[in-house]
């Protein structure tokens, strides 16, 4: 049976964001993207109301969350800052390693502190030469005795400079390549593990996001996560389950951008009626409206997928990408039915599209989503 209409606690969990989203994100949103400020006061009230930890186990006091619940609450955040959601989610994206690849021991003992405190993590596998081919990453774990020694940088680390955990994915065998990729649980306080500098980004600035630096950092065998040369596979499966929330996150910018094109285009007069009235500007709305409907079918399509059992790398693949594309043309449309107020700071569209160009780039580029769904595709033909 398929069945659309969401059920008492969907429809209160998505309360429960519209309403956080509207009275403690958006009255910052400009300011924060102004001034790149992070506005961790938010972030901590997000948490208080059990906003962050959307994926960890009940068992270990996270929401315990499906992933479609994890769409609703993700698209009325980003509704009202895509950057501040962006640093609201990334403890799912950091601790999802742990969820899928940890023993019970690593879990009671790094996610419980998560979800009794307010505290940040960091999703470490991007680095400056690996992005896209992420198997052919620098960072080095060496053994030694009952230990692992981790030498390399990570960058475009999202809370970076912020967490006080990061999950690490470091070679052990540099020429396996994803096979011999490994991931351990590396706390902030251990010796040799420095955040860089944060860096100036076009969009998302409400979101911290810097270099981690490892220099002859030591971690206990009993950080690493899985059984050593899992490390790849455990990134790309924690993947699998992140791409989803990211197409949600591009479905609330679009929204974004249609609730301000739509209101703006009733009030603004052209030629003695408001621009609503001209068939250019209903036919952009129209559009917009198309493939919004489009990016938020696709995005709960692919978390319901998962949260019926499936793998859903074909699907959290087509949501994010069909998504974030759609986001960046529909905000774009935005500014034009703006015109040239659109183009300016002071109006609210432009940091849309700024916003929307990011959800084509993170959590794999829309070009590795588009091999990801041949890949998926043509395995069914072969
Ligand atoms: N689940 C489980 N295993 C998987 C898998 C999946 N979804 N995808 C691949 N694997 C396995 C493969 O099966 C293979 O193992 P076998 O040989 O045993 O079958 C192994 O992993 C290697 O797979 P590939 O040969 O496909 O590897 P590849 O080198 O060709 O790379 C890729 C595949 C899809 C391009 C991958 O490198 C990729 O996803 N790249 C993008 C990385 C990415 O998304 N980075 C985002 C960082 S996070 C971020 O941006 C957030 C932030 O904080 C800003």
């Amino acid at each position: 049976m398929v069945d659309f209409a969401l059920t008492d606690e969907q429809l209160s969990l998505q309360e429960l964001a519209r309403k956080f989203a509207r009275s403690e994100m958006a009255p910052h949103a400009a300011e924060c993207d102004k001034a790149g400020r992070f506005p961790e006061e938010i972030y901590r009230k997000a948490w208080e109301l059990g906003l962050m930890n959307l994926n960890v186990p009940t068992e270990f006091g996270g929401s315990g969350l499906g992933l479609l619940e994890q769409a609703l609450i993700v698209e009325e955040l980003s509704r009202a800052c895509a950057g501040m959601t962006t640093s609201i989610i990334a403890n799912c994206l950091a601790l999802e390693p742990i969820i899928l690849g940890g023993s019970p021991e690593q879990k009671q003992a790094t996610l419980t502190p998560f979800c009794a405190e307010y505290h940040l993590a960091s999703f470490c596998l991007t680095e400056p030469s690996s992005g896209s081919d992420a198997s052919a990453m620098k960072t080095r774990a060496r053994k030694e005795g009952d230990d692992y020694v981790l030498d390399g940088e990570k960058c475009f680390i999202t809370n970076g400079p912020h967490a006080s955990l990061y999950t690490v994915f470091a070679s052990t065998d540099p020429v396996a390549r994803a096979k011999g990729i490994s991931a351990f649980i590396v706390p902030r306080s251990t010796p040799g593990v420095t955040p860089g500098r944060e860096e100036e980004k076009m969009g998302h600035r409400a979101s911290s996001t810097s270099t981690v630096r490892f220099e002859g950092a030591r971690v206990p065998v009993a950080n690493r996560l899985g059984t050593e040369r899992e490390g790849f596979s455990i990134a790309m499966r924690t993947l699998d389950q992140t791409r989803t929330p990211i197409g949600a996150l591009a479905t609330g910018i679009a929204q974004a951008a249609i609730d301000h094109a739509a209101a703006y285009s009733l009030q603004r007069h052209t030629f003695g009626k408001p621009i609503a009235e001209h068939q250019a500007i209903q036919f952009k709305l129209a559009n917009m409206a198309q493939e919004l409907h489009a990016a938020r079918l696709l995005t709960w399509h692919a978390a319901w997928t998962i949260d019926h059992g499936s793998k859903g790398t074909l699907e959290s693949s087509i949501a994010k990408c069909f998504a974030s594309d759609a986001a960046m043309r529909i905000a774009d449309e935005a500014i034009q039915v703006f015109g040239g107020y659109g183009y300016m700071k002071e109006y609210p569209v432009e940091k849309l599209l700024r916003d929307a160009k990011l959800a084509q780039i993170y959590e794999g580029s829309n070009e590795i989503q588009r091999i990801v769904i041949a890949r998926e595709l043509l395995r069914a033909y072969a």
